[in-house]
């Protein structure tokens, strides 16, 4: 049985009074849902606010993203080390905007995905293809090659301590939310993919849907048996919407 997992990705935006205010309007349900874990992903600025808020509750939080350099002169960088100084449990990598935006390949990604791990922190490896991909029928070819590089780097094993989340880059901010099949048929194969190669890994890894998850949506996709959760950006951030998907994983 793996634990239902909801993250909300606050990507950049917020403020230190909205952050405040959202903590804690979503402090309650999310210390009531004892069976699901809930996360956070605040720009790096408010870390240190974070880690204090949800320091005695159950919310756990991460980097949206981290160096693969530990310290040095990497001018706007962020530490691993840094961030698992202030208390953070996880790090995403691999989110489809640093890859468009930022030219990250499926390499940094994988020496990204490493470093995280090497440093006490869990993955949270972002994959899923563009709408091009999916109307030429690519989608299973994408989502395998970005584990590929992943395992290819770190081995199999490695992925039993990460978290995947499958966010079709079409879906991302777009109201356009995967219906649950279409979802559930990208992670079945996901996690059918991982089995070839270590079943303890398949049946283990938490894998997220993310990309347009509403609290009206929440509740079927999380359904769904090879969705464990879900990856939330937009809806993260309006306290009502977030409980909502918190109360849908229950
Ligand atoms: P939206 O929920 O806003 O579509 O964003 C999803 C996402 O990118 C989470 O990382």
């Amino acid at each position: 049985m793996r634990t239902p997992l909801v993250m909300g990705n606050w990507k950049l935006n917020g403020t230190k009074g909205s952050v405040r205010a959202l903590i804690k309007d979503f402090e309650t349900t999310a210390q009531a849902a004892k069976n699901v874990q809930v996360a956070v992903f605040p720009p790096t600025i408010f870390i240190d606010q974070v880690a204090v808020l949800v320091e005695k509750t159950c919310i756990e939080w991460g980097a949206q993203d981290i160096s693969t350099n530990v310290s040095g002169a990497y001018t706007g960088e962020t530490s691993p080390m840094m961030v698992k100084e202030f208390g953070a449990k996880y790090s995403l990598v691999g989110h489809s905007e640093r890859r468009q935006y930022h030219n990250e390949t499926d390499q940094i990604v994988a020496a990204k995905f490493v470093t995280i791990q090497k440093h006490g922190l869990v993955p949270v490896l972002c994959i899923g293809e563009t709408l091009e991909q999916r109307e030429k029928n690519e989608t299973t070819q994408v989502v395998e090659s970005q584990l590929k590089a992943v395992v290819e780097l770190a081995g199999i094993k490695a992925l039993g301590n990460c978290v995947i989340a499958y966010e079709p880059v079409w879906a991302i901010g777009t109201g356009k939310v995967a219906t649950s099949e279409q979802a559930q048929e990208v992670h079945a194969h996901i996690r059918l993919w991982l089995s070839k190669q270590d079943k303890s890994v398949a049946d283990k890894v938490q894998i997220l849907y993310g990309g347009s998850v509403k609290a009206s949506s929440a509740k079927e996709l999380f359904e769904q048996e090879d969705i464990d959760g879900g990856l939330v950006g937009g809806a993260a951030l309006i306290a009502e919407e977030f409980i909502g998907i918190i109360n849908g994983a229950k």
